[in-house]
């Protein structure tokens, strides 16, 4: 029973930092740091999911839902910095989990962030694929139904009639997938096995790039608004604001990546906190105008969901930016999916240290430097559920995992406060308890705004999580050698 409540030591976890045989690389800085972490936010949440959330669930009033979990991120981001100042080191709430509230609990926060990246980022290679067929249908080259959608849209879209048949089956079934996704997610996979240098400053150019196309939409955009389109502002009510900040809350989902980087940063106790809360708040910020501008373009009602922000602009006649839209929406959610493609592995790398996991997860390349079995094993999960399974089964399966881990990170801030409360903090949560209470009631108000079957899957993954770390984590932990 004790072993499911022991705690890994903070002096032995910086230690075991600096002492690490597999060290990674010390490249980043804080300007990286932030472009890393705006590189892992701005995505399918915006370009895609808005969509959704603002014609069938909040109406213009989506914009207070962006407001909404943007102030509850910035608690859990706080929380986040706290930590990320303490303990630079991979594995973010992981790890930080681990030396306060115990390893059952650490075990389920890592088990739990492998939804977060490897679900999410199936996500985002589905809405990749989206704006990639739009692009492509430009062109004139369509690709074949059975090649562009995930295998359960595809099976009921068949049964509508509204697919052609796919030409191969397998035991009566027919084979479809969403092709496009899938060869995305390994070409990511390829970049990161190669190296976090190369990948990072790729990603830097791309985050430029994405940053440059919203900044676009919020000007360009603003000469289209008509401001009788935001009336009514609240076509569905209060819950109707609650319901989309629990489906747009994905949107910004990855300010935590910049921490699973830690062992990547040149000054993580410094750059660190700077990283995370600057990549929120300039976020927050464009979501915020994005909405007002094309809430304010197109009645909301009328607003597209599968490419909301290029449609924006072709609903106003406009269809040269909606081509700039959308080139730089596969650009943008290309450099997603290398942050949070780079993160899971981290993770992995870390549990993996602490013998929560095979050591084979662990090994770091001899020559790359990058932790490459669970890079690539990390690719071929992220291919296989983009390929299978629809957006917004994976985009909510993400968010209810990331807010149950960011609601345990507030806790444990809390906790560490009164366990260890001589320990150097470069960054403080001011007024705790009060803002991380804050963090974990607004993020419980999502997610019970998220679909029952939802819930009904976390459920069904922590069963799974629990049978392995019961069957092979308790009993290897390095903990034990220690006698802790
Ligand atoms: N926040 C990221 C996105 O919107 C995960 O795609």
């Amino acid at each position: 029973m004790a072993s499911l409540f022991r705690t890994k030591p903070l002096q032995k976890i910086l230690a075991q930092s600096q002492a690490h045989k597999g060290r990674l690389k010390r490249t980043l800085s804080a300007f990286d740091l932030t472009a890393l972490g705006i590189g892992a936010i701005i995505g399918t949440g915006i370009f895609v999911l808005t969509g959704t959330a603002a014609a069938d669930k909040a109406g213009p009033a989506l914009m207070l839902s962006f407001m909404f979990a943007g102030v509850a991120c910035a608690f859990s981001a706080l929380c986040y910095a706290e930590f990320a100042s303490m303990l630079p080191i991979a594995g973010s709430a992981y790890t930080y989990a681990y030396s306060t509230v115990g390893e059952l609990m650490a075990w389920i926060i890592g088990w739990d962030l492998i939804l977060e990246y490897a679900i999410g980022s199936g996500a985002v290679a589905s809405g990749w694929s989206h704006y990639l067929q739009k692009l492509a249908g430009q062109y004139g080259l369509i690709i074949p139904d059975w090649l562009s959608h995930d295998t359960l849209t595809y099976m009921g879209l068949l049964k509508e009639g509204a697919v052609t048949a796919s030409p191969l089956m397998l035991g009566g079934m027919p084979i479809a997938f969403n092709l496009p996704a899938s060869l995305v997610a390994l070409f990511v996979t390829v970049l990161l096995v190669i190296g976090i240098k190369e990948s990072a400053r790729t990603n830097a150019l791309i985050v430029f790039v994405k940053v440059a196309i919203i900044l676009f939409i919020i000007v360009a955009g603003f000469f289209y608004i008509k401001p009788e389109h935001w009336t009514p502002f609240f076509p569905y009510g209060a819950d109707g604001i609650l319901a989309g900040a629990g489906t747009i809350f994905f949107a910004y989902i990855g300010f935590d990546a910049v921490s699973t980087a830690a062992e990547e940063a040149k000054n993580p106790t410094k750059d660190l906190p700077v990283g995370i809360i600057a990549s929120l708040a300039v976020c927050t910020l464009l979501y915020i105008l994005v909405t007002a501008v094309i809430t304010g373009m197109v009645p909301y009602n009328l607003i597209d969901r599968g490419a909301p922000l290029a449609a924006a602009f072709s609903h106003v006649g406009q269809n040269w930016a909606a081509y700039i839209i959308s080139v730089g929406a596969v650009a943008g959610l290309t450099s997603v999916l290398l942050v949070l493609m780079m993160s899971m592995p981290r993770i992995f790398f870390a549990m993996s240290r602490d013998g929560l996991l095979w050591p084979w997860f662990g090994h770091v390349h001899e020559k790359f430097g990058t932790p490459s079995n669970a890079t690539i094993l990390t690719g071929l999960f992220v291919a296989f559920v983009a390929g299978f399974t629809p957006i917004e089964h994976l985009a909510e399966m993400t968010s209810i995992g990331t807010l149950f881990a960011f609601s345990l990170v507030c806790a444990a801030v809390i906790i560490l406060r009164r366990k260890a409360p001589e320990q150097e903090r470069k960054f403080r949560v001011p007024w705790v308890p009060v803002l991380p209470v804050l963090g974990i009631l607004f993020n419980a108000v999502m997610m019970v705004h998220l679909q029952p079957e939802t819930w009904i899957r976390l459920v069904v993954w922590l069963v799974l999580g629990f049978i392995i770390y019961f069957g092979y984590g308790n009993k290897h932990s390095k903990l034990n050698a220690d006698g802790e």
